[in-house]
């Protein structure tokens, strides 16, 4: 198969895997039963992909448990569990051409966005684990009485880690890390959308050395596998990035088992900018934290509040540099946006246009689909967006931009607080003391201040309110994967 290019014909890569890793064994779903996976650039069909349910979870459940519990695993030292995480990250890195083609062939996004940002960062955050590993310790407590106190950081255990479609590649990176690194062992379940490159990895992992049954992969959808997962006995943790309904529920059936839970889900992240702000850094940065990835980031900077003074200046930059990006094939170098994961994905966006444009915003640019092949928006700028409009509220996840007027500092912070949702924010100004007590006044998991998406593996990422529960990245996501235990002897 091969995808025509205006530069000619750029071979996809092959498929190498399609099956459900149990220990080291790949295989067919219990069921026989498989599910499509789509190229959303041409709604072409890649191939087809065993559809774990209950049973395959079951299976995969039990043999994470035996690997945490009488495995290798189990026994290893932590320098060694680093090593491990080391040489996965050393093979992505000789395999990289190859995840990004096909992570952008699975999930539509630009080329050089897979190679220059989902790739080095995935890579960075296991290697950025891998240095954990031997450093996980806990302390000696001086306590009443003649008796000697100390802790431990144990493994949870078993850990079902279910992720979405947007970052396929990075969000297995984030969840194997920290989990790996502290020596527990994993069911993960992709996104039914983009199973192939955490397939991919797996064999890579096992490529690696780990191993069987210390990382086994579920392909399938949410309310079968997904939902068996978080239900099973045997698993200790779930951790969990995507819609905050998918959370909830999540939630609510892991109460049942009393699991420990953290989640990553959605947001509507303000964007503020002042008026004494560097305008074209703004406007470049307000472009990058919104269509970055079609829009398809739980932190987009999704409201964009421009002081009045330089509403007008701002918009019609915008504007311009909005109707400028570059829809087209994915593998295309000067590609700067694909399409929409998927038809679901596109019909939403497409909806959110349409509520805006009803509930009277301007739709200063953009606002249809974009040729007639595969699921691409137009990159859509609104003006005249009110707080209480849909398009303010929820989250569109999509190349959907809401630029909102404010005219002070306490203002603005009360209406960029104003959400169920609290995962980014970013504040554009150049007078520092503005620039902290913004920063300190929204609630948010993250504020950026004259950037934005700015990631680093060491930088703790993750939600207030209804964004999220618990940290990610950093040395804040080791605690996400262990239990603590406090060791209490006599010394009578
Ligand atoms: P979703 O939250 O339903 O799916 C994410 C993952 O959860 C997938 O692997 C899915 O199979 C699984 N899942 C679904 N239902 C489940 C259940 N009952 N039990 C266990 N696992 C389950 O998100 P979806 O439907 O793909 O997208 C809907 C909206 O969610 C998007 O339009 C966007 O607003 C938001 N979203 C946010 C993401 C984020 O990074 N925060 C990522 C993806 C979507
Ligand atoms: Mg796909």
């Amino acid at each position: 198969m091969s995808v025509a290019t205006e530069s000619g014909k750029f071979a996809a890569p092959r498929v190498r895997q399609t099956k459900i890793l149990i220990g080291d064994d790949w295989r067919p779903a219990v069921s026989g039963k498989t599910f499509p996976t789509y190229n959303p650039a041409t709604e072409e069909l890649i191939c087809e992909v065993a559809e774990g349910d209950k049973e395959d979870v079951d299976l995969a459940v039990h043999a994470a448990r035996s690997a945490f519990e009488s495995g290798p695993w189990s026994r290893m030292d932590a320098r060694d569990r680093g090593r491990l995480l080391y040489k996965l990250a050393d093979l992505m890195e000789k395999n990289l051409e190859e995840l990004a083609a096909l992570e952008t062939l699975d999930n539509g996004k630009p080329i050089g966005d897979a190679r220059a940002a989902d790739l080095p960062l995935a890579i960075d955050s296991l290697r950025y684990y891998a240095g954990w590993a031997d450093k996980i310790h806990g302390s000696t407590i001086p306590v009443r009485g003649d008796y000697f106190c100390y802790t431990r950081r144990e493994p949870i255990g078993v850990c079902g880690q279910i992720i979405p479609w947007n970052f396929p590649i990075l969000m297995v990176a984030w969840k194997w890390g920290p989990a790996l690194a502290t020596g527990n062992t994993i069911v993960m379940k992709p996104a039914e959308q983009t199973p192939l490159t955490c397939l991919r990895l797996g064999e890579l992992a096992l490529e690696a050395g780990f191993p069987p049954g210390v990382i086994n992969i579920v392909p399938g959808y949410g309310p079968t596998a997904g939902a068996s997962l978080v239900k099973h006995h045997l698993v200790d943790k779930i951790a969990f990035t995507g819609s905050t309904e998918t959370g909830q529920r999540i939630m609510a059936d892991a109460a049942m088992t009393l699991k420990r839970t953290t989640f990553e889900l959605g947001g509507k992240s303000p964007n503020i900018v002042f008026a004494d702000a560097d305008l074209e850094a703004a406007v470049a940065g307000a472009e990058f934290g919104l269509f970055f990835n079609q829009g398809q980031c739980c932190c987009a900077g999704s409201r964009v509040f421009v002081e009045d003074a330089v509403h007008q200046e701002f918009v019609d930059r915008m504007v311009g540099r909005a109707s400028q990006r570059v829809l087209g094939n994915p593998f295309d170098s000067e590609t700067t946006q694909g399409p929409q994961v998927d038809k679901e994905q596109f019909d939403k966006i497409m909806g959110y246009i349409q509520s805006g444009k009803s509930e009277g915003a301007t739709c200063a640019t953009g606002g249809n689909r974009y040729g007639n092949r595969g699921f691409f928006v137009q990159p859509t700028v609104f003006t005249d967006v009110k707080d209480e409009m849909k398009i303010a509220k929820e989250e569109i996840f999509g190349p959907v931009m809401s630029i909102l007027k404010f005219s002070d500092m306490h203002e603005v912070i009360k209406r960029a607080n104003n959400s169920t949702f609290g995962l980014a924010a970013a504040v554009w100004t150049k007078d520092v003391t503005k620039a902290h007590a913004v920063s300190h006044g929204l609630r948010a998991g993250t504020v950026w201040v004259n950037c934005y998406d700015v990631f680093d593996a060491a930088a703790p990422f993750g939600g207030y309110k209804m964004s999220g529960i618990g940290r990610e990245c950093g040395e804040a996501g080791l605690a996400n994967y262990t239990e603590l235990k406090t060791v209490t002897m006599s010394m009578g």
